[in-house]
């Protein structure tokens, strides 16, 4: 299972990993039996990346829920009429591939990892949302909550190529923004004060890496390619290229490259 690692076209891309992961499940016939009977019934479900996704949200979410085929449908439909869900499923894929130095390629992140899982099931409530289907939309946070330890407002707007290690005890509220290349680990809080109204979350920009258990408060701005170090109370704008850290956090570096996406073996 070697490590993937381009996203020149997003399509060809999707279906390298698609067979990359069908060779993978197959080589496991014989060395890990039990593994390759639960990757396989999934597999039964989807004959492409598209509708493998489809395939993997719905065993995640709604396993054991009566009716499945109902939960399978909503997510199908979405997903295929929205391509850009697997154009930023497969950047997430390659992001997890290239900054998490466990991550043993495609297979691993796709199916194990409850990170990657969370975000593409907040990819599928955010159109619901979009859509005006809002409860649907909550169905989907609800669940990823509760199966991920991930809670996502479905309003809240995320680019591609993000990694989200771990993700246990992550919250994302209503109005944040948080852009292309963003690296999260877990149990961050993208959060209101509690003092303001409307647009009260953070916008966290380009490439910013923020370490375990980062408050981020307000509608402040984390700058591009900033980092926040882990257990930080940050509270107020900080600078691209600036690493703050402590509680409040203060300026305690100043970086000369964007480290979201070249960041240390944590
Ligand atoms: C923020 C971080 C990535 C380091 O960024 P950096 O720009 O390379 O900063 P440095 O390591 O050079 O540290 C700069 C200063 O800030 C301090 N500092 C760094 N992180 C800090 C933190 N989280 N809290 C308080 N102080 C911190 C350092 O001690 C150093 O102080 P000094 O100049 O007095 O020696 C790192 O400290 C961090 O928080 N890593 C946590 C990663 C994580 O979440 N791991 C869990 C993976 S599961």
């Amino acid at each position: 299972m070697e490590k993937v690692s381009f996203r020149s076209d997003l399509g060809v891309r999707q279906e390298e990993i698609w067979s990359q992961i069908n060779a993978d499940i197959d080589s496991l016939r014989f060395s890990e039996p039990a593994v390759h009977t639960y990757l396989s019934s999934t597999l039964n479900l989807a004959s492409d990346f598209q509708s493998g996704l489809a395939a993997l949200l719905f065993r995640m979410l709604f396993q054991n829920e009566p009716g499945g085929q109902i939960y399978f449908d909503m997510i199908d439909r979405i997903i295929a009429q929205y391509p850009h869900i697997c154009d930023a499923a497969a950047t997430d894929l390659d992001a997890f591939c290239e900054r998490d130095p466990a991550t043993k390629g495609a297979l691993q992140v796709f199916f194990f990892s409850k990170g990657f899982a969370a975000l593409q099931a907040h990819r599928v409530a955010h159109i619901l949302w979009m859509r005006d289907e809002r409860l649907s939309a909550h169905l989907l946070q609800i669940k990823t909550s509760l199966t991920c330890a991930v809670d996502i407002h479905p309003a809240a707007r995320l680019g591609r190529g993000i990694f989200l290690d771990h993700a246990t005890g992550l919250v994302i509220g209503e109005t944040t923004v948080v852009e292309d290349d963003v690296s999260i680990f877990h149990d961050v809080t993208l959060g209101g004060t509690g003092k303001q109204r409307g647009d009260r979350h953070p916008n966290i920009r380009k490439g910013a890496l923020l370490c375990a258990g980062a408050k981020i408060l307000g509608s402040i701005e984390v700058g591009e390619g900033a980092k926040v170090g882990a257990g930080s109370v940050v509270l107020c704008d900080v600078p691209p290229h600036v690493t703050v850290a402590g509680v409040p956090a203060k300026r305690v570096n100043f970086l000369r490259c964007n480290v979201g996406l070249k960041m240390d073996r944590l």
